[in-house]
């Protein structure tokens, strides 16, 4: 990290400013090895391989260290050469796609699919995740100037409050314990006024729907394997299943999609206009993602409305949408919290 993006960070626990404590290993103005020091509770927190770590390093979230960084680059635009991520972001956020002088606070980077875009808006980002996915995100983006990773958890995130212009959380709530506390954490950290964009996997509550959703029925156990045996598993299951609904759809002419979702294999087949190669990629990282993630709590849009209104955000919008419910909103311009 660049000391200059201290201004950006705040101890998670008393709120307090951070100081450079120690200095071990530097390249250029970049901070790669050493420790923060809290002004206020003197808790200190490390630097590691330039990224300052808030988080303990094993936490629920492994799965998801080891998925982006087995596949740190396979859902970035500048991999595929579509622009896949860059679409659903501005989409799903109605911002603008000329950011200068503003802030964005983005929770649940991943490997940096949308902290790619988010850079070419002209803002200052602050990508947090709770997993070592800031690793894979740092190797891609970490050159980039208007940019600090930390690995923080968003119940307990070390940056400023009131302050942030754009909030973006996507892919993410779904994968914590606690939706709604995960939710009610992120407005606060807005200024009065900022924009925020979430989204989370969608509950259908049909039960004919519900029931078509058989990756819940094995979660149970392939939660419990280690990542290495899991992911091990899901490429052989990968290599065996995805020709067969390849060629069923073939004969047939129905979607292997909707075939694949049955049997717990994503297909992005006749979605995108990925190259074959790159397709099979993204089914064998979704299947892993989507059977590993040690929490997966979709919710309905009623309950979507109802945090909405119970953060007190206003212009709000909430809809169907790329990966289940979509919801964005405007801090009310009289709130504040004490920083
Ligand atoms: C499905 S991935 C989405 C990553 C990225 N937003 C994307 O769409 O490609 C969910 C991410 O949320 C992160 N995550 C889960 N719990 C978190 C928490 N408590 N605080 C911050 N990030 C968290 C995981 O580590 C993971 O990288």
């Amino acid at each position: 990290m660049r000391k200059a993006h201290l201004e950006y960070l705040r101890c998670p626990h008393c709120r307090g400013r951070l100081g450079i404590h120690q200095v071990d290993e530097s390249v250029g103005d970049k901070i790669k090895e050493g420790t923060l020091l809290c002004t206020g509770c003197t808790e200190v927190y490390q630097i590691i391989r330039f990224i300052p770590r808030f988080v303990p390093i094993n936490n629920y979230a492994a799965s998801f260290g080891f998925e982006w960084n087995k596949h740190p680059r396979t859902l970035l635009d500048s991999y595929t050469g579509l622009k896949i991520t860059e679409e659903r972001f501005f989409n799903e956020t109605k911002w603008e796609r000329d950011l200068q002088n503003e802030t964005i606070l983005e929770i649940g980077s991943g490997a940096g699919r949308y902290t790619e875009i988010a850079l070419q808006t002209g803002a200052f980002i602050v990508s947090i995740d709770y997993s070592n996915a800031v690793e894979a995100n740092y190797a891609a983006h970490g050159d980039r100037e208007n940019l600090l990773i930390v690995q923080g958890d968003i119940y307990k995130l070390p940056v400023r409050r009131d302050f942030f212009d754009k909030l973006l959380c996507i892919g993410v709530l779904q994968h914590t314990p606690d939706v709604r506390g995960a939710f009610l954490s992120l407005p606060p950290f807005l200024k009065p006024g900022g924009r925020l964009t979430i989204d989370v996997y969608c509950k259908f509550n049909k039960w004919y729907k519900d029931l078509l959703m058989t990756k819940y029925y094995i979660r149970p156990v392939t939660t419990r394997l280690s990542p290495e045996a899991l992911y091990r598993l899901c490429e052989k299951y990968v290599n065996f299943l995805y020709p067969i609904t390849g060629l069923f759809h073939k004969l047939t002419g129905i979607s292997s999609r909707k075939l694949s979702l049955i049997f717990s294999m994503a297909d992005y087949r006749g979605v995108y206009d990925l190259s074959e190669k790159v397709l099979k990629e993204w089914a064998l990282l979704d299947t892993f993602d989507f059977l590993s993630a040690a929490y997966d709590n979709p919710l309905n849009i009623d309950e979507v409305r109802v945090l909405f209104k119970e953060a007190e955000l206003e212009d709000v919008e909430i809809n169907y949408g790329y990966n289940g419910i979509e919801g964005r909103g405007r801090r009310n311009a009289k709130q504040h919290s004490i920083a």
